[in-house]
């Protein structure tokens, strides 16, 4: 892979770096991309209709099993590549931040730490009710299972369609953004807002961008670099170009 000299200086001297990423960064894991078909027993369902909150009011038992059967494929998936690069970059630059719309674990089981998780995470489950994070529930043969303080149903702690980011969360991507000098926009096909519009405030505030992703998306026309791969072969590739 030919990697520009420019750009190797940039990682190598950027005091600020951001990354954001999105599905394509777990593709190489075999966790499905949010916008590809789903396979099996739920290839039948568009994943943007079990991702609500009616959905979860319409059918909880519906909505309970798709998370658990989700839950159920990262928990068997391993960081790629790409997410032990991210991991190694972090070490390496003054002032880091991994701001993901993954909600699967990947980038804190490759060893990234403090990342903004703007989606929140599978791995997570909370009460429906007052959303208190919740470790364990009775046994019981009901789906969801209910809260073991008031009674509600369990409910994962991932933002569905129509739901605010977590508190906080945003706020500091922004802030983030705004403020980095090399911006990474990494495997996400920067649609869904307000994640989307992150690496185009970087730029307004004078950020070099970079676009990692072996399709166009409606950001590569901004970047000042697209590089056109897959993120665990071009992430890896990068880390070593500069510090070997
Ligand atoms: N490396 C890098 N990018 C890849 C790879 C790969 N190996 N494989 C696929 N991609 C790219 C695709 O080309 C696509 O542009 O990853 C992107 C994945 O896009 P989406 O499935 O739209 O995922 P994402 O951008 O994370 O979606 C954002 O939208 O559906 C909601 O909440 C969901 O968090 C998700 C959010």
């Amino acid at each position: 892979m030919v990697l520009d000299d420019v750009l190797l200086k940039y990682m190598q001297t950027a005091v600020r770096v951001v990354v954001l990423t999105g599905a394509g960064v777990s593709a190489e894991s075999g966790v499905p991309t949010f916008r590809q078909a789903q396979t099996g027993l739920w290839a039948q369902y568009d994943p943007h209709d079990l991702a609500t909150p009616q959905a979860f009011q319409r059918n909880p038992a519906l909505v309970w099993e798709w998370y658990a059967w989700r839950r159920d494929l990262v928990s068997k998936a391993q960081p790629n590549p790409a997410h032990l690069a991210l991991a190694e970059l972090a070490q390496r630059v003054d002032q880091f931040a991994l701001i993901t719309q993954n909600v699967d674990n990947l980038h804190q089981r490759a060893g990234s730490q403090n990342v903004i998780e703007l989606h929140g995470n599978i791995t997570r489950i909370k009460c429906a009710d007052d959303g208190r994070i919740v470790t364990n529930w009775p046994e019981s043969d009901e789906t969801p299972p209910k809260c073991p303080d008031c009674d509600h149903y369990l409910r994962p702690d991932v933002v569905w369609f129509g739901e605010n980011l977590p508190r906080g969360a945003l706020e500091r991507a922004i802030q983030l953004a705004r403020d980095c000098d090399l911006f990474f926009s990494i495997g996400t096909s920067a649609l869904v807002q307000p994640a989307a519009s992150l690496p185009l405030l970087a730029v307004e505030n004078g950020a070099v961008l970079v676009e990692i992703n072996p399709d166009q998306t409606p950001l590569t026309r901004y970047a000042d670099y697209a590089l056109h791969g897959p993120a665990g072969e071009v992430l890896p590739a990068l880390v070593q170009a500069v510090w070997g």
